[in-house]
């Protein structure tokens, strides 16, 4: 059972198929698209994992697969990373011609993303997202980037795959951890414009987390229909596509106050952000205290975090998280854009938002 999903961008359009045993079926969907070496872009741990069945499934179609294996973790996604990869990407022989695998979570699709679209400025890209957060998000809607010492995700192009293959019998070995960071961004589709999607998440979320496989793929492609849909009417942020970085202003700036450390993971960010804008949401008076209390309920009950204090260590001052708040990427005019809420599913931008109002959110217990 797979769902197939097609993201409309005229001659660039491209298809996610969402389903149980995707990876082993590879080379049917890679081999029209793959042209002489085929370099496989993956890191260690899903390389132990998952590798040896795709690289079968690929001899299988006849396809002259070259896997490339980087060390796991967020550091990969740096110059020095990216500079190892398109080395050994060169060695591979591929050319503008071919056909370059992003295998494994959002690190692997945003760097090989990266290295894809600037290697002999440009070259297709597959991806075959292996983490939820990567099925759900990072590896639709063609954003790629590395972080420099000035922040996340700074250097970057935007460059669109040929295919996505998101196989959800892949999460089955994903840290629990990873999983539920995942599912953040699952939330955050219901949270942002489909209140009937979150309530089908409170109904079925935990299923879906539990591994059942119809809930699971429903999960996935519902969350990706929504990105799609988003990404099709603003490839590039200029509008709509904001609604996205719904948890983010804040996520981001708790993610840098930890210092991107293992205390807090960035769907952990996200999910304790989008707490947040409800709570702010709720003190600007724009969204009613139920639908706030519903959705932090509904993290708690999963068992992602909603309070800053659920982060381990010392708490991040209000003043710190502003600070890192005014060195986002998305400060217009000098003031931080939030992504608020008017209930659950009714998510709007704006940058229009008391500082004092924001530090009393942060500050509070
Ligand atoms: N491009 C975008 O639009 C976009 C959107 C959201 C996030 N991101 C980026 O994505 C990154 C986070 O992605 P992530 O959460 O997937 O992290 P990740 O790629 O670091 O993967 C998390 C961990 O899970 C392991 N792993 C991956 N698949 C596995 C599997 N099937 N079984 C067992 N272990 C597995 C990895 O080795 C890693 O240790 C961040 O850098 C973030 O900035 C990008």
């Amino acid at each position: 059972m797979s769902e197939r999903i097609t993201v409309d961008l005229g001659k660039r359009s491209y298809d996610i198929l969402v389903g149980a045993g995707l990876a082993a079926e590879a080379g049917k969907w890679l081999a029209p698209l793959a042209r002489g070496p085929l370099p496989v872009v993956t890191d260690a741990n899903v390389a132990r994992l998952h590798l040896g069945a795709l690289l079968e499934a690929l001899k299988q179609a006849g396809i002259d697969a070259r896997p490339i294996v980087m060390e796991p973790g967020e550091g990969t996604k740096s110059f020095r990373g990216l500079e190892t990869l398109c080395t050994q990407l060169l060695a591979t022989g591929v050319d503008r011609g071919g056909l370059i695998v992003a295998f494994g979570g959002g690190v692997i699709g945003d760097l090989a993303g990266l290295a894809a679209g600037v290697l002999k400025r440009g070259i297709d890209l597959a991806q075959i997202p292996t983490t939820l957060l990567a099925q759900v998000d990072s590896s639709v809607g063609g954003k790629t980037a590395i972080n420099t010492a000035e922040g996340k995700n700074l250097v970057g192009v935007f460059h669109q795959p040929k295919i996505v293959l998101a196989d959800t019998g892949v999460l089955a070995t994903l840290p629990r951890r990873e999983l539920l960071a995942g599912y953040a961004e699952v939330a955050k589709y219901g949270a942002q414009g489909d209140a009937a999607f979150f309530a089908w998440l409170e109904a079925n979320g935990a299923k879906a987390l539990a591994g059942d496989d119809a809930a699971i793929v429903h999960a996935v492609a519902h969350s990706c229909r929504m990105k799609a849909d988003i990404v099709a009417r603003d490839e590039r942020e200029a509008g709509v596509r904001a609604l996205l970085n719904l948890g983010h202003t804040f996520g981001h700036a708790l993610e840098a106050a930890t210092g991107y450390s293992d205390r807090l993971l960035h769907g952990e960010g996200v999910a304790l952000g989008m707490a947040l804008a409800f709570r702010l949401s709720v003190k600007l008076g724009l969204c009613g205290g139920q639908d706030a209390e519903r959705f932090i309920r509904h993290l708690k009950a999963v068992g992602l975090p909603a309070e800053i204090a659920d982060i381990p260590g010392p708490r991040p001052s209000a003043d710190e998280l502003l600070k890192h708040m005014a060195h986002d990427k998305k400060v217009k005019d000098g003031k931080p854009t939030y992504v608020l809420l008017r209930g659950i599913g009714r998510a709007f931008v704006t940058s229009d938002v008391p500082i004092e109002a924001v530090k009393e959110i942060l500050s509070s217990p």
